[in-house]
């Protein structure tokens, strides 16, 4: 196939997120039908900066698929926000020969991409994040995964909280969004679900919640709290002086990133990987993939950047609705 690419370098950055391997896979492989000589990039953008690299191979992405975390490594890396650290990558680039830059990664690795095509680097994004806090993608890689590893283990605190006629707080991941919170507590049958994205009155979201409850016969509860409202410790004593019913807080925390990827996200992530090289081939400059309207989608990153989504908040009604 007549392509001008020759060496395309593939990173991932920041959170880790079960799917990432699959896109890896996916695009080594596409690079390899299409010519190209795909280049790991390993920690990042902090290894991009040093030049730290492997040439990688159909091979080297064998058996990889159901495996969390990512084997190219990843980090946050400080240095790359400061002007002389997108220049030393931006100068790696060269150095490398390298046609473009695949990243892996949310929504700071898609700032660093626009970063690095700012210096005149051509790059690409897939969106991978368990937040799913990425304005331009409905979905992004892990966030099922995720979801569902949260609930297998509420599932588990919920046979220990019946027992005791508890009630569970439970602390899940998202940093500043409640995407995950809210699909979790869906699922797992919340009484509360408190998100950054919706303002909530303690006593009567939480507290009046509980006692209904109570008074209708349910034995236990469980208050879904997204990580950017956190103060679970308080939350815990607030419910425990007012009701009166035992509280117990459980913070699910780094387990939620890990864990052999679902098989949707598997399939996202393939179907992510595969599409972000095909663009690549077909001459996009700087663009980040995107899943929309179920289907997958290439925008500018410089637009991507300043497209916002908002949360389910029919989700959360119905989670409100059935709650109790
Ligand atoms: O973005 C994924 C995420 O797990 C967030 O939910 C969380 O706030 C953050 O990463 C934690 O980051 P770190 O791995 O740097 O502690």
């Amino acid at each position: 196939m007549d392509t001008k690419l020759r060496r395309v370098g593939i990173l991932t950055s920041g959170g880790d997120a079960p799917g990432m391997n699959a896109a890896i896979r996916a695009v080594v492989r596409s690079c390899q039908r299409n010519g190209i000589v795909p280049i790991g990039i390993r920690r990042g953008f902090a290894g991009l900066i040093r030049s730290d690299t492997e040439v990688m191979d159909a091979r080297s992405v064998n058996g990889i698929t159901h495996h969390g975390g990512t084997v190219l490594y990843t980090a946050r890396c400080e240095e790359f926000k400061t002007e002389e650290g997108i220049q030393a990558a931006a100068k790696a680039c060269r150095y490398l020969g390298l046609d473009a830059v695949l990243a892996i990664g949310g929504d700071g690795t898609f700032h660093g991409l626009r970063a690095l095509s700012r210096q005149g680097v051509n790059v690409i994004g897939v969106p991978a994040t368990i937040d799913n806090d990425i304005g331009c993608s409905h979905y992004t890689i892990g966030f099922d995964t995720a979801a569902n590893t949260a609930i297998e283990a509420i599932d588990k605190l919920a046979d220990t909280m019946q027992s005791h006629e508890r009630v569970s707080v439970v602390e899940v991941m998202g940093r500043h969004a409640g995407h995950l919170a809210v699909y979790v507590g869906l699922a797992v049958g919340a009484t509360s679900i408190l998100i950054p994205e919706s303002e909530f009155d303690f006593e009567r979201d939480v507290i009046e919640q509980i006692r209904e409850g109570r008074e209708r016969g349910k034995r236990h509860h469980l208050i879904i709290v997204a990580e950017g409202i956190g103060r679970c410790d308080e939350i815990v004593a607030r419910v425990t002086e007012e009701t009166g019913i035992e509280t117990r807080v459980s913070i699910l925390g780094y387990i939620q990133r890990g864990g052999s990827p679902s098989a949707r996200d598997r399939v996202m992530a393939s179907r992510m990987g595969h599409f972000a090289v095909e663009q690549l081939v077909h001459g996009a400059e700087s663009q980040i993939v995107c899943y929309r309207d179920s289907q997958l989608i290439a925008v500018p990153v410089e637009t991507a950047l300043t497209m916002t989504k908002s949360l389910d908040m029919y989700m959360h009604k119905v989670a409100y609705d059935i709650s109790i």
